[in-house]
């Protein structure tokens, strides 16, 4: 074939597809139980949307964005993330005035033109969510629980959850001038830091090329304002009522610009470099920015094939039942229409009250023969055969495909 998935995304099947909508469906469940409700937006929105909230100068604005033009020249981009398009859809529906609080998440595919490799894709899915119209440090504390929740609802475990405060307008200017002083005489820096320098020297923190060479690297939280500090401490005082282990990494810095105060990211020990599986962070000016009213807002989102990974490696995938399989086949033609109607019902009904099944057949104008070789070939466990003597007194057989075995049951006894 001369067709493969591009380089960096891949088909979703099997044991993947199941877990991933387990996933979904468990974190939804989690969401709404903290009153998050669903919002849904474009694959793709205008590029200034991203440029402008990202940050001009971070790796996803400069070199990771699928940009395209429309047919009538418009620049138009493949969402990278969520926060943009959500905080678009709240200032576009006007939320920012009508109902300056709210609580929502999404899933959906995000894309990216990073190298990649594993846990690192083109296109992935996030699973999201985002407060807004709250500057308590409460709403930081439940949005890192409620990341923790999920991860936690497919048994993983074994994660690290780092927090930091990145200051906030009145600090911050200190830490960047510290930052650059001590990044000035720093040697050896990539073409990207060299160019950040000047213009955004947190980005240098996560550079993905320079930050393992920086050794005594000044922290943010030696640089908080008074308020900041505060607000640092309750949100750690709230995790720890909240039986949420954590530890404070004075370099996180993510790869957003977006972010002020709190930000923080999961990481799982089980799944390799690519380790962050749940990141986040406080973002009180966006919204501004991009045109609404001022309105506070904190949020997250997940790595939905990061997280799967390493759901894998507890088990996760594997305790996942497939359905049963089970074939409805005919000895005789004249017992098509019997048969498909039993199909039916017992799509409906289930088999033997039990309704994790996938049925298939019958199927007309085929040997029986050729239908069992069918059956096996598609992995079916057993095939209900309706043979004329049989269906004659009330009755089918029951074949099981692994053994071989067959037995008589009555129809309606099933
Ligand atoms: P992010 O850290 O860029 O944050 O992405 C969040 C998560 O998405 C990462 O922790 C990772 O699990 C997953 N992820 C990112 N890039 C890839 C990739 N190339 N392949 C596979 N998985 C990936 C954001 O996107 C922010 N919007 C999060 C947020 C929401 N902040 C506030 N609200």
């Amino acid at each position: 074939m001369d067709y493969k998935a591009p380089r960096g995304t891949h088909d979703i099947f099997g044991t993947n597809a199941l877990g991933l909508s387990l996933l979904e469906q468990k974190a939804k469940e989690i969401f709404r139980r903290h009153g998050f409700e669903e919002v849904r937006t474009p694959i793709f929105e205008d590029a200034a949307l991203f440029t402008r909230s990202i940050g001009q100068t971070t790796d996803i604005v400069e070199k990771e964005m699928y940009v395209f033009e429309d047919r009538k020249g418009r620049k138009l981009a493949l969402r990278p993330e969520g926060t943009a398009s959500l905080a678009r859809a709240f200032i576009e529906h006007r939320m920012d005035i009508s109902s300056p609080a709210g609580k929502f998440f999404y899933c959906g595919e995000m894309f990216r033109y990073e190298r990649p490799q594993a846990g690192r894709y083109r296109q992935f899915r996030q699973i999201g969510a985002e407060l807004y119209g709250s500057s308590s440090p409460a709403a930081d504390a439940e949005i890192i629980t409620l990341a923790k929740d999920v991860l936690t609802s497919l048994g993983i475990d074994k994660i690290n959850v780092h927090i930091n405060s990145l200051g906030c307008d009145k600090c911050r200017p200190l830490f960047r001038k510290v930052l650059v002083k001590y990044f000035s005489s720093a040697k050896d820096l990539c073409q990207d830091c060299l160019r950040r320098l000047g213009k955004n020297p947190l980005r240098l923190l996560d550079c993905k090329v320079d930050s393992c060479k920086f050794t005594a690297v000044p922290e943010t939280s030696d640089y908080l304002c008074s308020e900041c500090k505060d607000n640092f401490n309750i949100v750690q005082f709230l995790l720890k009522k909240a039986d949420c282990q954590y530890s404070v990494n004075g370099t996180l810095v993510r790869g957003l610009d977006y972010y002020n105060r709190t930000v923080f990211e999961i990481r799982s020990d089980a799944i390799g470099s690519q380790d962050a599986i749940a990141a986040g962070g406080r973002y009180d000016n966006l919204v501004k920015e991009l045109g609404g009213q001022s309105t506070p807002a904190v949020g997250f989102a997940l790595g939905a094939e990061r997280v799967l990974l390493a759901a894998q490696s507890v088990g996760f995938l594997d305790s996942l039942k497939q359905s049963e399989k089970i074939f409805v086949a005919i000895a005789e033609q004249e017992l098509f229409g019997e048969a498909f109607a039993f199909s039916a019902k017992m799509v409906k009904d289930g088999f033997n009250n039990d309704k994790n099944i996938s049925v298939f057949g019958p199927i007309n104008g085929k040997s029986l023969t050729s239908q069992l070789k069918f059956a096996d070939k598609i992995q079916i466990s057993k095939t209900i055969v309706f043979a004329k003597t049989e269906f004659e007194n009330g009755k089918v057989l029951i074949k099981n495909m692994k053994d071989k075995t067959q037995t008589e049951t009555e129809i309606n006894k099933l």
